[in-house]
């Protein structure tokens, strides 16, 4: 049968039948006001849909912040928030993040952001300027830290808060120094003259771990042993590169020498944090460079070495002082966020003072707002913290420039080589320090173009 005749068509057949029930109604008007009552209904069930924020975090972290996060959407039920899980390497993070922001509009909502990527995105216009969002909620910035504020600041605008710190340093096994009698190092010789005490006479097998995969974490290394020599990588203030000096030199040195004296194992240089943890966490490993939060995995009720780890200021040259790589995470809006004002609470609340009090309890870092150093739940939870300021009063930031993530590779790639004999510290850091000056000049020409 022809379906023509079983389904009259709309409106010729349809529309005079309705004419022919009611005649003279405006039936035409009617259904325009019927479909439109319809989509209006549709706009008001969609506002009754909570909002989605979504925003990438590295996979170490996501646990980390499902506390917070659970919080936050019971008080909130109008916003979800969509966290994403992204790799474990910092600057892993970072590609996602820009190739989003490359290929036009980002889905993401917000950036939760590494201390050294804001003059990048901010240069780029692909976050907002928090500023008036800032003054008009009342929020006193003089109770952040200032170089964690001031790593979100570009020009004249502030584009990211602080949501938790971070420093480098190392992590010692206070049993094991007992029983060889010494005190914890505090130079690079006495670091591997304890390490190796410590493998030949105790029962850990390895020595040192630290981070030395070709990623961002083995720059942060690198940065505390050559301010331990008394070098540095880029002045910020002068933009002067100083990986071509010979405190660079002997830095390089110095992460391979732990390769070579067999205190660390070649495997480092397949080592993020996590993969430097698990050795030093089951009691394998004597020293161990990491972030703060490694003291509550350490200490955890099921960890081996639970009670016998110390924490310290990282090691130096003689006469030299230590440093401490700051790290640490915090929050930026998209400037291509369909909801900037549901973002924007999202980021009140995690750097509210409760939320990092809450957060930096149960994770052990170091809080971006200093009183929390001090709070008396804070120091029941942690005694360590007295330790743990001490080392913070070290913090070495890296080079605050748009080109960060060029200049950043361009290291990673040149101490890997070295740290895998494919060239010499020397040929190495002579290599690096020629791009990063090409690099920043590039960079000094667009800018007075
Ligand atoms: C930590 C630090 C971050 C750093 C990263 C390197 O997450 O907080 O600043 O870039 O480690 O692995």
């Amino acid at each position: 049968m022809d379906r023509t005749s079983k389904w009259p068509t709309w409106p010729s057949v349809w529309g005079s039948q309705l004419r022919r029930w009611i005649p003279g109604f405006p039936w035409s008007l009617a259904i325009a006001a019927f479909i439109a009552v319809l989509g209006y209904g549709a706009v008001l069930l969609a506002q009754d849909q909570p909002v989605s924020i979504s925003f990438i975090v590295r996979s170490v972290e996501m646990d980390q912040l499902q506390g917070l996060i659970d919080e936050f959407e019971q008080e909130n039920p109008d916003i979800d928030i969509n966290l994403i899980e992204g790799p474990n390497a910092a600057d892993s993070v970072e590609n996602l993040y820009t190739t989003s922001f490359l290929l036009g509009d980002s889905p993401f909502d917000l950036i939760y952001s590494d201390v050294v990527w804001i003059p990048k995105f901010a240069a780029a216009g692909w976050v907002m300027d928090l500023s008036e969002r800032i003054e008009a909620s009342g929020l006193d910035l003089d109770s952040f830290s200032a170089a964690d504020l001031a790593s979100g600041r570009y020009q004249d605008g502030l584009y990211r808060l602080p949501f938790r710190s971070d420093v480098g340093m190392l992590y010692y096994r206070t049993d094991i120094i007992d029983q060889l009698g010494v005190a914890p190092p505090e130079t690079f010789e006495e670091l591997k003259e304890i390490a190796q005490r410590a493998q030949a006479e105790t029962d850990v097998d390895l020595g040192y771990v630290w981070q030395g995969l070709q990623y961002e974490g083995l720059v942060t290394n690198f940065v505390e042993i050559i301010t331990g020599y008394g070098g540095f990588w880029i002045d910020a203030d002068t933009l002067e590169v100083g990986l071509d000096q010979p405190e660079a030199v002997q830095a390089v040195e110095f992460l391979r020498s732990t390769i070579e004296t067999g205190i660390t194992p070649a495997g480092v240089t397949n080592y993020l944090e996590e993969d430097a943890l698990r050795p030093f966490e089951n009691g394998n490993a004597m020293f161990m460079r990491n972030w703060p939060y490694a003291w509550a995995e350490v200490n955890a009720e099921d960890s081996p070495v639970r009670g016998k780890v110390a924490l310290k200021p990282m090691v130096h040259a003689p006469g030299q002082e230590p440093a401490a790589c700051l790290g640490g995470w915090g929050f930026a809006i998209s400037k291509s966020t369909p909801h900037p004002d549901e973002a924007w609470k999202v980021v009140e609340f995690f750097t509210a003072r409760q939320s990092q009090k809450q957060f930096i309890i149960e994770n052990a870092y170091v809080p971006s707002r200093p009183d929390l150093f001090t709070d008396v739940d804070v120091l029941n939870a942690y005694p360590h913290y007295e330790e743990l300021k001490a080392v913070a009063e070290f913090a070495t930031p890296r080079p605050p420039v748009g080109q960060y993530a060029q200049l950043s590779d361009i290291l990673q790639r040149y101490l890997s080589s070295a740290l895998t004999n494919q060239m010499t510290a020397e040929a190495a850091m002579e290599k690096a320090a020629g791009e990063s000056r090409r690099v920043l000049n590039s960079g000094r020409r667009n800018a007075d173009a």
